[in-house]
C-alpha cells in the first residue's frame, strides 16, 4: 500500500477531448536557469487563471523534467530513478531516445483552453527554453486510437491508479511524484488498413468493434496487450497509466499516436518497451511496430505539486550553473 500524500500534479486528469504535448530543451545560461526555476512557482496559478475562465473545461497541466535538466536546475537531491531514456531495440525497430528537458502535458476538453495555457506557460519561459516538439492531440471516435481500436481500456482507476503511478516511501523525498515516458509514433495507415480486421485484432489482442479482449486460447503471445501485460515476482499485475492521443495532418499523410505513460518507476514502462521492440521471448515482438515507428522518446520526472512550487527556491552551488 502506498502511503504518500495525495499531492500529485494532475496526473489523474479525467479523459479529455484535447491535449497539447510540448517537449523543450533548456537554453544554457544561468539567467535562463533562474527563469525556469521562477516559472515553477507560477505554473499552478497560470492553470488556475486560464482554467477558471471555463470551469467545465477540465483544464489541467502536468510538467516534468528530464535527467540532465534536473542536474542543471536543481542538483541534489535527485529522484532515485531519473535517468536519460536509453534507446531500446535494434535494426529497423527502435524506441529512439531524443532530447527533452521539460515536458508539458496540457489537457482540456476544448483545444482553445489547451492553446491558451500553452501560450501563457511558454510566454513566461521566454528565451529560457527551445521547444523541440509540439503535438496537438485530439480524441478520436469512441476513444479510439488512430489505428481504430479503443485505447485506454485497461488503465488502472481510483486507488489502483494512485498505487501504480505515485512514488511513496521508496523515495520519500520525492513522494507524490511520478515518472512519465513519452514517445511520438507515426503510422503507416495504408499498410495497417490493408490488413483484415482479424489480423488487426490478433495484433492488438482485442476485438475491434466490441473492444472485448480475445480469448486466451486465440490471443497471440505477440499481441500488443499480451506484451504490455507485466507481472511482478509474486504474480501480481503491474500497470501503468496511459493517455495516448491521436494526432496528424491528413494533407501531409501524417497519422500519429502520441504515447504517454505514467508510473511510479520508469522500470515497468521500459520493460513494456523491451517486450514490444525486442520481443518476449526475443523475436516475438509487437507487430503494431511493423506499421508504427517511434520518432521521439524521453523520460521525465514529475514532481508533486508542492515540490514543483518549492523547486523555485532551490539554490545551487555555483559550479553546477
Ligand atoms: C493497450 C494502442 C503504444 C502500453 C493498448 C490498447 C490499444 C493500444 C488500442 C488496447 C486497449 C487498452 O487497454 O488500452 C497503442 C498504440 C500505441 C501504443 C496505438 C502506439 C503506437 C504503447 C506503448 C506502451 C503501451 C509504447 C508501453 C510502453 C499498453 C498497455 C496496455 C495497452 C500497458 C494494456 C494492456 C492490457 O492490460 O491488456 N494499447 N498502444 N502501449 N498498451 Fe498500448
Amino acid at each position: 500500500m502506498n502511503n504518500h500524500n495525495y499531492d500529485s500534479q494532475a496526473v489523474f486528469s479525467p479523459i479529455t477531448r484535447s491535449a497539447i504535448f510540448i517537449v523543450a530543451t533548456l537554453n544554457p545560461a544561468p539567467e535562463h536557469y533562474d527563469t525556469v526555476r521562477d516559472w515553477c512557482a507560477d505554473v499552478a496559478a497560470l492553470v488556475r487563471s486560464v482554467g477558471k475562465r471555463a470551469p467545465a473545461g477540465k483544464l489541467s497541466c502536468v510538467c516534468g523534467f528530464g535527467s540532465g535538466a534536473w542536474n542543471t536546475l536543481f542538483g541534489q537531491p535527485r529522484p532515485a530513478q531519473l535517468h536519460p531514456f536509453r534507446e531500446i531495440g535494434a535494426g529497423g525497430r527502435v524506441a529512439v531516445a531524443t532530447p527533452g528537458d521539460i515536458l508539458l502535458h496540457i489537457r482540456a476538453d476544448d483545444m482553445d483552453l489547451c492553446f491558451e495555457l500553452a501560450t501563457q506557460l511558454l510566454d513566461k519561459l521566454g528565451d529560457a527554453v527551445s521547444v523541440i516538439d509540439e503535438v496537438h492531440g485530439f480524441r478520436y471516435f469512441d476513444q479510439r486510437a488512430m489505428i481504430g481500436f479503443v485505447d485506454g481500456t485497461e488503465n488502472p482507476e481510483g486507488r489502483e491508479a494512485v498505487d501504480f503511478t505515485v512514488i511513496g516511501e521508496e523515495d520519500a523525498e520525492f513522494s507524490g511524484g511520478s515518472y512519465a515516458l513519452v514517445q511520438k509514433y507515426l503510422h503507416d495507415m495504408t499498410g495497417w488498413n490493408a490488413l483484415s480486421v482479424e489480423q488487426q485484432e490478433g495484433i492488438i489482442g482485442r476485438h475491434k468493434q466490441s473492444n472485448i479482449e480475445l480469448d486466451d486460447d486465440v490471443k497471440p503471445s505477440s499481441s500488443h496487450s499480451s506484451l504490455t501485460t507485466l507481472e511482478d515476482e509474486y504474480g501480481n499485475e503491474v500497470k501503468i497509466l496511459r493517455d495516448n492521443m491521436p494526432f496528424g495532418r491528413p494533407g501531409m499523410r501524417e497519422f500519429g499516436t502520441y504515447f504517454i505513460g505514467y508510473a511510479r518507476s520508469p522500470e515497468p514502462i521500459e520493460q513494456m518497451l523491451e517486450n514490444m521492440f525486442i520481443g518476449r521471448p526475443e523475436g516475438n515482438y509487437d507487430r503494431l511496430l511493423d506499421f508504427s515507428h517511434a520518432v521521439t522518446g524521453s523520460l521525465f520526472f514529475i514532481p508533486s505539486a508542492t515540490l514543483l512550487e518549492q523547486l523555485s527556491t532551490r539554490t545551487l552551488p555555483v559550479n553546477l550553473h
